[in-house]
């Protein structure tokens, strides 16, 4: 996926690029999600050839081309007015899963009429408190979602000084102040300022409930997701239920004992508690405790199909991917984000090849070593420092 951050940081004003690729505080956890995956090496076997590579795999009684979900991300219409009906779009058209936000700023009932894409899956946060989030989910069963995802690591909104520091709220509020105050950074973006500016209304919750009290985070943070809510949720939704947001093994066996069908190992793309482990590197304990009874979902820091394989071979069902999808949708709309759903399939393809395996019960095998940037850094200088002895 070449170059995809780099236009996407071209096409968008400088404000609207920092909510997509910003995270809390100092930034560290966001940072060690994607080096983390640097820092894990494979050797190839060579002199093997292998014929069709088969991506394909099964999630939660769903058939997917490759273990591939786009992640509920909030704000897309901001990015691009295809918003995520586009995004739901894209993802049909690949053969991948899609999960819709809460916050995303079109509808539900709008991303499942145009989306096109059946077993469509629902992130639910509690705006409006239970009774609010009790609408939602039969809103969402009624528009044909099958799969519940119920995020537990935002009991407050990150503290994300990038938004701070352009002056913006959420939900997005493109008032005028902040719009004059930021106006030569959309004027030089002609593309998006026709495509989102034409359309502001684009940039609320487009699942905002009427008659609720209260207005944007109030009605987010007054009552969040908690372990009581699974079994509350589990009486009100037929469907699978997913726990997104954790990486302690503790938690991951929580899930499970309140009754959940699948977890997602994930901190939130490093957007919520700074400091934390890098996801791949919190997988394969969660793994070791739980993969034999439910799948292991993970997100953070893939931004290749060859981090699909590499998440994979350490033990995951499937990865959901953000950023990623979302430099996509900037650079190009639905349009990018099936490019970029593409490309991670076909790098993915490309990487099982050189591996010489042709599935993934194959590459659950494979294995992965840990070289850390900064260990190889001291093996070379203690080799300089040998070579300058001799
Ligand atoms: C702009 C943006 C908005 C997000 N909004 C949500 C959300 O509403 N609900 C949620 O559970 N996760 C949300 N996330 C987190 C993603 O679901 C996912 O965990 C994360 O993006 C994965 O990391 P990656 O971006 O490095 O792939 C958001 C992420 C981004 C970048």
């Amino acid at each position: 996926m070449p170059h995809a951050r780099e236009w996407a940081q071209r096409r968008l004003p400088r404000p609207v690029f920092d909510v997509v690729e910003g995270a809390a505080e100092r930034e560290v956890t966001e940072r060690r999600n994607r080096s983390a995956f640097e820092a894990l090496t494979w050797q190839q076997p060579v002199g093997v050839q292998v014929g069709a590579v088969d991506t394909g795999t099964e999630l939660l009684g769903q058939r997917l081309s490759a273990p591939l979900l786009t992640a509920p991300c909030g704000l897309a219409g901001a990015v691009h007015p295809d918003a995520e009906p586009g995004v739901f779009a894209a993802a049909a058209a690949t053969g991948v899963g899609a999960v819709l936000s809460t916050t995303a700023t079109r509808s539900l009932e709008q991303v499942a009429a145009r989306g096109g894409h059946r077993d469509g899956w629902f992130q639910c946060y509690f705006l409006g408190g239970r009774s609010g989030a009790e609408q939602l989910l039969e809103r969402a069963a009624g528009a044909g979602y099958r799969t519940l995802v119920l995020t537990l690591d935002t009991p407050v909104p990150g503290i994300r000084y990038r938004d701070a520091g352009h002056g913006l709220t959420l939900p997005m509020a493109y008032r005028v102040p902040t719009m004059a105050r930021l106006a030569p950074q959309v004027l030089t973006r002609p593309h998006w300022l026709a495509g989102v500016a034409r359309r502001p209304s684009t940039l609320g919750m487009g699942n905002g409930l009427h008659g609720v009290a209260g207005g944007g985070l109030d009605r987010l943070f007054a009552e969040v997701p908690t372990w009581a809510d699974l079994a509350w949720a589990r009486e009100r939704w037929s469907g699978p239920i997913v726990v997104k947001g954790l990486t302690r093994v503790e938690d991951a066996r929580r899930a499970l004992a309140e009754g959940a069908d699948a977890i997602a190992v994930s901190n939130h793309g490093g957007r919520q508690l700074d400091g934390q482990p890098a996801t791949i590197a919190a997988l394969p304990a969660i793994v070791d405790a739980v993969a034999g009874d439910v799948p292991v979902l993970l997100d953070g820091g893939v931004r290749s199909g060859a981090d699909i394989a590499r998440a994979i071979a350490l033990g995951a069902s499937a990865v959901m991917v953000g950023r990623a999808y979302l430099y996509g949708l900037a650079i190009a709309g639905e349009a990018g984000v099936r490019r970029v759903l593409e490309l991670l399939i076909h790098e993915l393809t490309q990487t099982m090849r050189l591996l010489g395996i042709a599935d993934l019960d194959a590459l659950r095998q494979v294995e992965l070593n840990v070289t850390s940037a900064s260990s190889f850094a001291a093996k070379a200088s203690a080799e300089v420092t040998l070579r300058g002895v001799r």
